[in-house]
């Protein structure tokens, strides 16, 4: 991490850009400022520390965001692409090296296809019989 030139003041950094982007952001702003109205300062703190726990091992994030994510009104799959765009508009414009954007990208990528799964995935729509020829 330290070589790619992330370090905690990065992260800090990161979190507080991409969710004020998020904020201002027309279609995932509303889904976000929903469910975090009052409590933002909170959110940023526990990303902050999810962020820091999966780049330096260090413990410090203890959630479960599969569960966290359940129940947010209006979360939809095609919000998760365009999550991950901003994430990576936000890291070609503040990463400390194209190694430490590419390590983030892989990363959320990675989460964003396992929320995904875990919370839209439909086994009916994987049904043979139902695959056209
Ligand atoms: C469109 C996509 C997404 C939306 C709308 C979304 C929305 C939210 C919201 C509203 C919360 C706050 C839940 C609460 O405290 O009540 C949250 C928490 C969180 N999100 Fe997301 N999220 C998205 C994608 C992602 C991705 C891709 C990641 C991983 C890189 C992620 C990681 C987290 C984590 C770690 C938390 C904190 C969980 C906890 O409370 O411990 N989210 N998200």
């Amino acid at each position: 991490m330290r070589a790619m030139g992330v370090d905690e003041a990065f992260i800090g950094r990161l979190v507080e850009t991409f969710y004020g982007r998020v904020l201002a952001h027309a279609d995932l702003g509303p889904v976000f400022d929903a469910r975090l109205s009052g409590r933002w300062p909170e959110h940023m703190e526990k990303m902050k520390s999810f962020w820091s726990a999966v780049a330096f091992r260090s413990g410090a994030y203890g959630g479960k965001p599969v569960q966290a994510h359940t129940g947010v009104a209006d979360l939809t799959p095609d919000l998760f692409p365009k999550w991950l765009a901003l994430f990576a508009a936000t890291l070609d414009d503040i990463a400390p090296s194209p190694e430490a954007k590419a390590w983030f990208m892989a990363t959320a990528e990675r989460i964003a296809k396992s929320l995904t799964l875990s919370l839209f995935y439909n086994p009916a729509l994987d049904d043979p019989a139902k695959k056209a020829g």
